[in-house]
């Protein structure tokens, strides 16, 4: 079956065809010719991951999933959160990010963080969420060159290493979107 991932994320793309079945095929974005911005304008997770999916189904008629994810800093009330890939400003890179985040965490002890994503499915007329977490630290520098995003200061808990410093299999199987992908492969597998 083909189902549209709302995404054009090549990392990611990646990381959720190497967790899916074979007999899923999964589409990008490109791949259906939607080329359009899709702005994401809620305030939460599930609000965002929700539009893409909306987006998809309304204006291309395929089924869809769509995720959202936020890096949730315990000292900084959950920041970046839901602001996370825009957390240094709306044109930042990764590293501006880590490196805004670095800064805003020098001298303090208290490390705590989480992944979150949340992934909305469009599937058969019905809307579902599925949500993974995976809690760990923020490093006081970066580590390792694998990955994206925060993945170089991120640690998950019980490792002694960052994301950024394991491979693609090893990070999905512990791995907030690696979590809320394989409730998603649950479902799909059960429904299709
Ligand atoms: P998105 O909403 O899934 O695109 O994620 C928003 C932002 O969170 C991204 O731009 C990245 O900065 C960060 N992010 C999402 N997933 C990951 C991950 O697996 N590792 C590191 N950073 C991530």
């Amino acid at each position: 079956m083909k189902i549209v991932f709302a995404t054009n994320n090549k990392h990611k793309v990646k990381e959720i065809k190497d967790l899916l079945p074979s007999n899923i095929k999964v589409l990008t974005l490109d791949d259906i010719g939607c080329f359009e911005e899709i702005e994401e304008t809620e305030k939460t997770l599930e609000g965002n991951a929700k539009i893409k999916s909306d987006h998809v189904k309304h204006n291309y008629g395929f089924d869809c999933f769509a995720d959202d994810t936020g890096l949730e800093v315990e000292v900084l009330n959950g920041a970046p959160g839901v602001y996370s890939a825009r957390y240094a400003g709306e044109k930042a890179t990764f590293e501006d990010n880590v490196q805004k985040l670095l800064t805003a965490l020098k001298g303090v002890q208290n490390r705590k963080a989480r992944f979150r994503t949340v992934i909305s499915l469009y599937l058969n007329g019905k809307q579902l969420f599925f949500e993974g977490i995976c809690d760990g630290f923020i490093e006081k520098s970066v580590s390792g060159t694998k990955g994206f995003g925060y993945d170089p200061v991120f640690r998950p808990k019980g490792f002694d290493k960052t994301f950024a410093e394991m491979d693609l299999n090893e990070k999905g199987l512990i791995s907030h979107r690696g979590l809320a992908v394989k409730k998603l492969v649950e479902y799909l597998n059960n429904h299709l």
